[in-house]
């Protein structure tokens, strides 16, 4: 029996990285799962390798959303599990930040976030609850010096959670979010030659795998954690206990 048998399961962002490695393990679990992303080429390509649904959706786009949702819901008939997962990341300290680099990531990382649970929660709730995933970061519980948009978004992430778990919550919708620290994928490529700094101050003492993070996102989207909602969940390698 699978952890997520009878879950239906949206993963965005899911076409590589960590939202990919979610897609694998929670259709291995046993989930119908939809992929939906940008790049429209690798997530084709995953979906066809797992048997599983990928769909274009950029997370800023509201009509969007609204079909996409629509349409599962049709398809699979109900949505039980959403993994706010993509995100883009930009290295910029708070004084070289253009406003446009600022508002791009607010919108990609917050306002996607945000889009994305206002836009399953009504057919969450009619298919008797749910649980929803928020990814922020490590950069959303401390600051992340050199990426000023990027920790915002984050920070925005991790309270926007707690407020509609508390919304959420007697409606049978649980909402949590995961805090990675360092993992490889090709987001972490983009964090340049601070990542060698990072993985010497990491207590672990490494960088992590997207695999890792997949199974905090499976516990979260599946009926083990049904006693946990705005909370935090760390994946750091001990970072934040410093
Ligand atoms: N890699 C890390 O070290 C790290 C650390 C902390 C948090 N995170 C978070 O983990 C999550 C997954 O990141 P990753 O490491 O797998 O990075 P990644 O860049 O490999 O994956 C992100 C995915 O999001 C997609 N995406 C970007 N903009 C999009 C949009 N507008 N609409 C739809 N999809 C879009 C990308 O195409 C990509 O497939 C992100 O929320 C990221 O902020 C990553």
């Amino acid at each position: 029996m699978g952890r997520l048998d009878d879950k239906v399961c949206l993963i965005t962002g899911g076409s590589r990285g960590q939202g990919a490695a979610e897609a694998r393990l929670f259709a291995t679990e046993g989930g119908t799962v939809w992929i939906c992303d940008v790049l429209d080429e690798e997530g084709t390509a995953l979906a066809q390798e797992l048997d599983i649904q990928y769909r274009h959706l950029d997370v800023t786009d509201e009509q969007r959303w609204s079909e996409l949702v629509a349409e599962i819901v049709a398809a699979s008939g109900g949505i039980n599990v959403l993994v706010n997962n993509a995100a883009i990341f930009r290295a910029n300290r708070m004084v070289d930040t253009s406003t446009e680099e600022f508002q791009l990531v607010m919108d990609v990382n917050c306002k996607g976030v945000f889009l994305g649970m206002r836009s399953v929660a009504p057919a969450m709730m009619a298919s008797g609850g749910g649980s929803i995933v928020n990814i922020s970061s490590l950069a959303g519980m401390r600051a992340a010096a050199g990426a000023l948009a990027y920790s915002t978004s984050k920070w925005a992430v991790r309270g926007m959670t707690k407020v509609a778990a508390v919304e959420l919550a007697r409606k049978g919708i649980r909402v949590n979010s995961i805090h990675p620290g360092l993992i490889e994928t090709p987001m972490a490529a983009e964090v340049g030659p601070g990542q060698e700094k990072l993985i010497r101050r990491t207590p672990l003492g490494r960088i992590a795998q997207a695999e890792e993070v997949a199974k905090m996102a499976l516990f979260l989207a599946s009926d083990d954690s049904s006693y946990s909602t705005g909370s935090e969940f760390l994946i750091d390698g001990g970072l934040n206990a410093l």
